[in-house]
């Protein structure tokens, strides 16, 4: 099976492990790559020291292509993007903002550039750009959201720009990957599900969060104020919804509510507290119960989708117009 993602990044699951902050290290990101999908290491707000030791191990167990996460409000952004440039990184995916200004350096070093976008308006910007393809991220996903779904934003940024587009947000296996390959995604991000892969560092008990997780127990914070963000509700979750409230009163700052969120990350999936950290997970978490190697989930999405799109085929074959 082919695309013009598989294509062009030559690997061979069209499949992505999302370049989380504090999650997606060089031991995940490597175990991905080596198993045939693109994984990404994320560059969160981590210096350059940080990720060019991530870096290093990726390229200490395989030769396949591995991208990097580059979170544009980070205060080494810049560092980070003559850094990719240094180290021969093939693919970067942006979060947080618009890599417009560092377009054609990654592009004169042979850089694939995929940023992360919400909206039409942001995709089609970007395909002015000059970025390569986009990945459409729905609100369902963990961490950092826009406001729309996977099902209506992948189906609506397929249909406006003509770079292929990777669909992400609330796939944890076959089906979910066949949903969003249905709507036009060449290839398919995953997040949450890699979280609680073996060969993810992430803290035993924020693991055990998701494993246990149901389907309602996230919530999306700070989205009066500041950047909306879905985690597994905790004190932390019930800290910013009271702060929200009294910032509408006009009791608390835009600075209070986004000082709540500051190494909230890096506390859960460091340290293990999650109960003031930020369990940041999507909602398909409720499904996500078991920890896998990286190679067997990347099987169970790639081999389930080409049986659930088979069996389909199959079923609707009779039907003609
Ligand atoms: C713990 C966590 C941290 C994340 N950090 C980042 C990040 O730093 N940059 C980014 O672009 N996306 C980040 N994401 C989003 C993922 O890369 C991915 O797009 C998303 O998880 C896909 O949806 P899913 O969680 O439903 O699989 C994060 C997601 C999680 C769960």
């Amino acid at each position: 099976m082919k695309t013009r993602i598989t294509e062009l990044l030559d690997i061979k699951y069209p499949i992505f492990q999302g370049g989380m902050a504090w999650v997606a290290d060089g031991d995940l990101a490597a175990a991905v790559s080596k198993a045939g999908g693109l994984g990404i290491i994320g560059g969160g707000n981590a210096p350059k020291e940080v990720v060019k030791a991530n870096i290093d191990k990726i390229k200490a167990v395989t030769d396949r292509p591995f991208g990097v996460n580059i979170m544009l409000l980070s205060p080494f952004a810049d560092d980070i993007v003559d850094l990719v440039i240094e180290e021969g990184v093939k693919v970067v995916t942006t979060g947080a903002g618009n890599p417009g200004k560092y377009m054609e350096r990654f592009h004169d070093a042979g850089i694939t550039v995929i940023p992360v976008v919400p909206s039409v308006a942001l995709a089609r910007r970007m395909e002015k750009l000059g970025a390569d393809a986009v990945i459409a991220e729905g609100m369902e996903a963990g961490g950092h959201i826009g406001k729309l779904t996977t099902m209506t934003l992948v189906r609506q940024v397929v249909d406006a720009v003509n770079i292929p587009v990777i669909g992400a947000g609330g796939v944890a296996d076959g089906r979910g990957a066949a949903a969003v390959f249905m709507l036009g995604a060449e290839a398919i991000q995953v997040g949450t599900r890699f979280v609680v892969a073996k060969e993810s560092n992430a803290h035993q008990k924020f693991k055990n969060k998701i494993l246990k997780a149901k389907d309602i127990d996230t919530v999306v914070s700070a989205s009066i104020v500041g950047h909306p963000v879905r985690a597994i509700k905790n004190k932390l979750s019930s800290a910013y919804a009271n702060a929200e409230k009294e910032f509408l009163r006009g009791e608390k700052s835009q600075e209070d509510i986004e000082e709540l969120g500051a190494g909230a990350l890096r506390n859960a999936v460091v340290d293990g507290d999650v109960d003031n950290g930020s369990v940041m997970a999507g909602q398909i978490a409720g499904f996500v119960t078991q920890e896998e190697t990286c190679e067997d989930i990347l099987k169970d999405l790639y081999y389930g989708a080409a049986e659930i799109i088979k069996t389909e085929a199959e079923r609707w074959a009779d039907v003609e117009k």
